[in-house]
């Protein structure tokens, strides 16, 4: 079937197989390989992307539900050559190790911040409950979502986002 939808502010088209997860999508049909693939039964998060501003297990959708949404992986974050706040505070308090947790971590934190830009400690961990990291014991992921929160110019960053979604 015929699908298209909007990724990291571009328009996509392609023809899938209705029954293609929209991770293998991303990652087989797309290239985009940030976004990975940890588990097979909805339980480690790392495959998150952002789907209308929401974070969802991209291995527990279609790619064809996602047709006609915007769909927004790790890859999308950096704007013009600019990482994202999170990105260097994952950079700056070590939030990884082997990386592999990482572009899902950091899809949901810039979600969370996008709809609280000062969450505490229990806040965050309860936003990244639903993502498995084996390397860092999580505690300089807290730290790397309120070095993001600190450090995020709030206009600067819906001006940015008002950018890419027109
Ligand atoms: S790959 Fe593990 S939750 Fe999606
Ligand atoms: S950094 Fe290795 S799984 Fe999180």
């Amino acid at each position: 079937m015929r699908i298209s939808m909007t990724v990291n502010g571009q328009d996509v088209e392609a023809d899938v197989e209705p029954r293609t997860l929209l991770v293998h999508f991303l990652r087989d049909h797309l290239g985009l390989t940030g976004t990975h693939w940890g588990c097979d039964t909805s339980n480690c998060g790392t495959c998150v992307v952002a789907i209308d501003g929401e974070p969802v297990k991209s291995c527990t959708t279609l790619a064809a539900m996602t047709a006609g949404h915007d769909v927004r992986t790790v890859e999308g974050l950096e704007q013009d050559g600019v990482l994202d706040p999170v990105q260097e505070g994952f950079m700056q308090c070590h939030g990884l190790q082997c990386g592999f947790c990482t572009p899902g971590m950091m899809i949901t934190a810039r979600a969370l911040l996008d709809r609280d830009p000062d969450p505490d400690e229990a806040t965050i961990r309860k936003a990244i409950s639903g993502q498995i990291c084996r390397c860092t014991g999580y505690t300089t992921i807290v730290r790397s979502v309120r070095w993001a929160a600190e450090h995020t110019d709030q206009d600067a960053h819906s001006s940015q986002n008002a950018r890419a979604t027109s």
